[in-house]
C-alpha cells in the first residue's frame, strides 16, 4: 500500500532553529472507518454513512520526534451550523504504542462560526513522547455531513511575551495618569474614578474608565454606588497625556442599573465596525448585573452607546450556576457576581468574556469565562470553554506568598488577557481574606500572578505560571494597592498597566509600562507615586 503522506521539515530563517511542522491530506490516506472521498484530497461523510466510526484515524507517524508543546489543526466543515449542542465529532490525538489519548475535545453544530461545508480550524494541544506512534484522529457520532480538509502539526509559539514570562525582558515606565474624582467627599470616594481599561487603535490609545459624582447621587442610591457613568478619552503619547473625555454608557431608569454603569471593557468589532462596552451594573435593586451597549462607527468618542434592550443582559449567578453544576468544578455552585467583565476576541462569530465571580458565605473567588454572538445568549461550554472555572485558589495557594493561615488564597478577581504567538496570557490579582479590598497597611495581601495556556478552554490547575508567582506585588500591603491591571498589545509592542495606590495619603496613580529588551526578576515589587 503506497502512502502519499506529505510531510516536510522547515527551516525557519528568522530564527535559524528548524521548526518540525507535518501535514497531512486525508483523501490521500487508507485510514477510513466511514464516508469517501471529497476533491481528491479531503474526505467526507453524509448522514447516510456509517455512524459513531472514525472518518480520519491513524497515520501512526514516529516524525513528531519532539517533547515540545505541539499544536494539531483539523481543517473540518460543516453543511449545516443551526443551533443544536449534539456532539459531532470527536477529534482526539491518540499515542498508538501507549494506547492511550492524550488529548480529545467534542464539537457540536454551535462550535462551527460557518455552514455550506468551508474549512473551520479546530485545534488540540499535546506533548507526545519521541519514538512513539502518533495518531491525529476524527470520530464522526452522526447527523451531518462534515469534511475533513487536511491535518497539520506545529510546535507551538510563545509570541514575543514569552521573554517576560521567562524574565527575559523588561519593563519601561512610558506613563503615570490620574483621573481626578469631582465633587467627592473627603472620604475614600476621592479614589473613585479607577476601572481604566486601555484600547489602543490606528496608533491612537482610547482609555475607558468610570466616573462618579457627574450629578448628584439620588437618594435611593445611597449606600450602594455613588451616581457612574463610563467616559472615554484619547491619547497619542502612551498615555502621558489624555484629552478630554466623552460620555460611553449611562446609568438608566430602571431599578437594575440607575445608580451606575462600572467596570466594564470596550471591544471594537472590526469586522461590522462598531464598539461594543460590557460593564457591571447596579441600581436600588442592590444586586450586581452585567449590561451591554454598542456604538456604530470607528469612532468610541462620538455620542453615548445605546443600551442592549435586553439589558441586564447577564443577572449575577445567572453564568455561574451553569459553569459550577456538575463534579470536578474548580468553583462553588453558589458562587455569584458576575464582574469586571473582559472581551477577549471575537472569533468565527463569538465573543469569549472572562468575568470575576464571588461565593462570600463560602469565601471563594475565580475567573470563569463564556461566548456570546450577541451579548444576550451565553454559552459556557463548547469546544474552546473549560465549563469550568479558568482560575480559583487552586492556582495561587502555592505562589510566594505568606497567605493568611485562615482564608489561604481566596481565588482570582479581576484579570486580564492578551494572545500573543499561540498563547493566551493571563495577568489575574488574587488576595487573602475576602475579595473585597481590606486598606488596613499590613492586613490583605493583594497581589498580580502572570499564567498563559495555549487553549481557552484549560480549566484552573492547567494553566502554566511563571517560574515563581506573583508576577507583581504592591511595596506596601494594602488590599487593591494594585488595582484594574490590564495587558494589551499595540501593533507589534505589549504593555501592562495598573493603578498603584497609597491608602495611607489616600493618592494613587495608573502606571503602564511597555516590554522591552532587559530583564525582570519577580515580583515586581510596584510602589506609590
Ligand atoms: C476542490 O478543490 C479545488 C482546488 O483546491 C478548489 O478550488 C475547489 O473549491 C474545491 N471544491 C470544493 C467543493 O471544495
Ligand atoms: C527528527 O527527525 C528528523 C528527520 O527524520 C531528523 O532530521 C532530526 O534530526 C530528528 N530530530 C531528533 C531530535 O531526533
Ligand atoms: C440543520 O440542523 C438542524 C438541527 O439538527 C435541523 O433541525 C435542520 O433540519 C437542519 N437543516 C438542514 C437544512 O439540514
Ligand atoms: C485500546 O484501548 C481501547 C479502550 O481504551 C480498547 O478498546 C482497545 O482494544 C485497545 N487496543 C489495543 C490494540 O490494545
Ligand atoms: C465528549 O462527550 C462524551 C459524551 O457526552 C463525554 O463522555 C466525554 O467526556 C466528552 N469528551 C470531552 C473531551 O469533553
Ligand atoms: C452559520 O454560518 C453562516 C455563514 O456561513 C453565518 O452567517 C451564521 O452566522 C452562522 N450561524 C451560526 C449560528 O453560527
Ligand atoms: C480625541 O479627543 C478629543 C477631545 O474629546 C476629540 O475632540 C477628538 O475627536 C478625539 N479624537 C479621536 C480620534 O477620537
Ligand atoms: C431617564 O429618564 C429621564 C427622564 O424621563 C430621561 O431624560 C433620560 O433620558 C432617561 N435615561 C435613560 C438612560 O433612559
Ligand atoms: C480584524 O482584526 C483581526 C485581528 O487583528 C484580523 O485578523 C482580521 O483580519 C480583521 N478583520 C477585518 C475584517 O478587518
Ligand atoms: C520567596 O519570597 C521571598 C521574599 O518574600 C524571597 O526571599 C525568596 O527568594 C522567594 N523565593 C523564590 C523561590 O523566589
Ligand atoms: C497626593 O496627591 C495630591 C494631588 O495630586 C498631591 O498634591 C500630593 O502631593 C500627593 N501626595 C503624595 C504623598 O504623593
Amino acid at each position: 500500500m503506497i502512502l502519499y503522506v506529505v510531510t516536510w521539515l522547515s527551516l525557519s530563517l528568522c530564527y535559524c532553529v528548524t521548526a518540525l511542522q507535518l501535514e497531512y491530506f486525508p483523501g490521500t490516506q487508507p485510514y477510513h472507518q466511514t464516508g469517501s472521498r471529497f476533491n481528491n484530497t479531503g474526505w467526507i461523510t453524509t448522514t447516510q454513512d456509517a455512524s459513531e466510526r472514525y472518518l480520519t484515524y491513524g497515520p501512526y507517524t514516529t516524525e513528531w520526534n519532539t517533547t515540545v508543546p505541539s499544536r494539531v489543526d483539523f481543517y473540518l466543515g460543516i453543511d449545516n451550523n443551526t443551533t443544536d449542542p449534539l456532539i459531532l465529532l470527536t477529534v482526539e490525538v491518540n499515542d498508538a504504542d501507549m494506547n492511550y489519548t492524550l488529548t480529545s475535545r467534542n464539537i457540536s453544530r454551535l462550535d462551527f462560526g460557518y455552514n455550506n461545508i468551508q474549512p473551520q480550524i479546530f485545534s488540540l494541544y499535546f506533548s507526545s513522547t519521541i519514538g512513539h506512534r502518533l495518531e491525529f484522529r476524527v470520530f464522526y457520532h452522526c447527523c451531518s455531513t462534515i469534511v475533513h480538509y487536511k491535518t497539520t502539526v506545529n510546535e507551538l509559539d510563545g509570541g514575543s511575551l514569552v521573554d517576560i514570562f521567562a524574565g527575559q525582558a523588561g519593563l519601561e515606565l512610558v506613563s503615570s495618569s490620574v483621573f481626578p474624582t469631582p465633587h467627592a467627599d473627603p472620604s475614600s470616594t476621592a479614589m473613585w474614578n479607577v476601572g481604566t481599561y486601555i484600547k489602543p487603535i490606528n496608533g491612537r490609545w482610547y482609555v475607558f474608565y468610570r466616573e462618579g459624582f457627574y450629578a448628584p447621587t439620588p437618594d435611593f442610591c445611597n449606600g450602594i454606588v455613588p451616581l457612574t457613568r463610563i467616559v472615554v478619552r484619547n491619547s497619542t503619547d502612551f498615555g502621558k497625556s489624555w484629552s478630554e473625555p466623552a460620555v460611553v454608557a449611562l446609568p438608566g431608569n430602571s431599578t437594575f442599573d440607575n445608580c451606575a454603569a462600572l467596570d466594564g471593557a470596550p471591544f471594537f468589532d472590526n469586522e461590522t465596525s462598531s464598539w461594543h462596552y460590557l460593564a457591571q451594573c447596579i441600581g436600588n435593586n442592590r444586586r450586581w448585573s452585567l449590561c451591554h451597549y454598542s456604538r456604530s462607527g470607528s469612532d468610541p468618542m462620538s455620542g453615548p452607546f445605546t443600551p442592549n434592550l435586553h439589558n441586564p443582559v447577564v443577572q449575577g449567578g445567572q453564568l455561574w450556576s451553569r459553569i459550577c453544576s456538575g463534579t470536578g468544578k474548580h468553583c462553588t455552585s453558589t458562587m455569584y457576581d458576575e464582574g469586571t467583565p473582559e472581551i477577549i476576541q471575537k472569533v468565527n462569530g463569538w465573543f469569549y468574556i472572562t468575568f470575576h465571580g464571588w461565593d462570600a458565605p463560602n469565601n471563594k473567588a475565580a475567573r470563569g469565562i463564556a461566548r456570546t454572538r450577541d451579548f444576550v445568549n451565553y454559552d459556557v461550554a463548547g469546544y474552546d470553554l473549560p465549563n469550568d472555572a479558568l482560575f480559583s485558589s487552586l492556582d495561587c495557594n502555592g505562589w510566594n506568598i505568606t497567605w493568611n493561615p485562615k482564608s489561604l488564597c481566596v481565588g482570582g478577581g479581576e484579570g486580564s488577557m492578551v494572545k500573543s504567538g499561540d498563547y493566551y496570557y493571563h495577568l489575574i490579582e488574587a488576595p487573602d481574606g475576602t475579595l473585597n479590598c481590606d486598606v488596613t497597611l499590613d492586613e490583605q495581601n493583594w497581589v498580580l500572578g502572570l499564567l498563559r495556556s495555549p487553549t481557552l478552554s484549560a480549566r484552573s490547575g492547567e494553566w502554566e505560571q511563571i517560574h515563581y508567582n506573583p508576577a507583581f506585588k504592591p511595596a506596601k500591603k494594602y488590599g487593591c494597592g494594585l488595582q484594574y491591571h490590564r495587558i494589551f498589545r499595540d501593533g507589534d509592542d505589549f504593555f501592562f498597566s495598573m493603578f498603584v495606590i497609597d491608602f495611607g495619603v489616600n493618592n494613587l496613580t495608573m502606571k503602564v509600562w511597555k516590554v522591552v529588551p532587559g530583564k525582570t526578576s519577580f515580583p515586581v515589587i510596584v510602589s506609590y507615586p
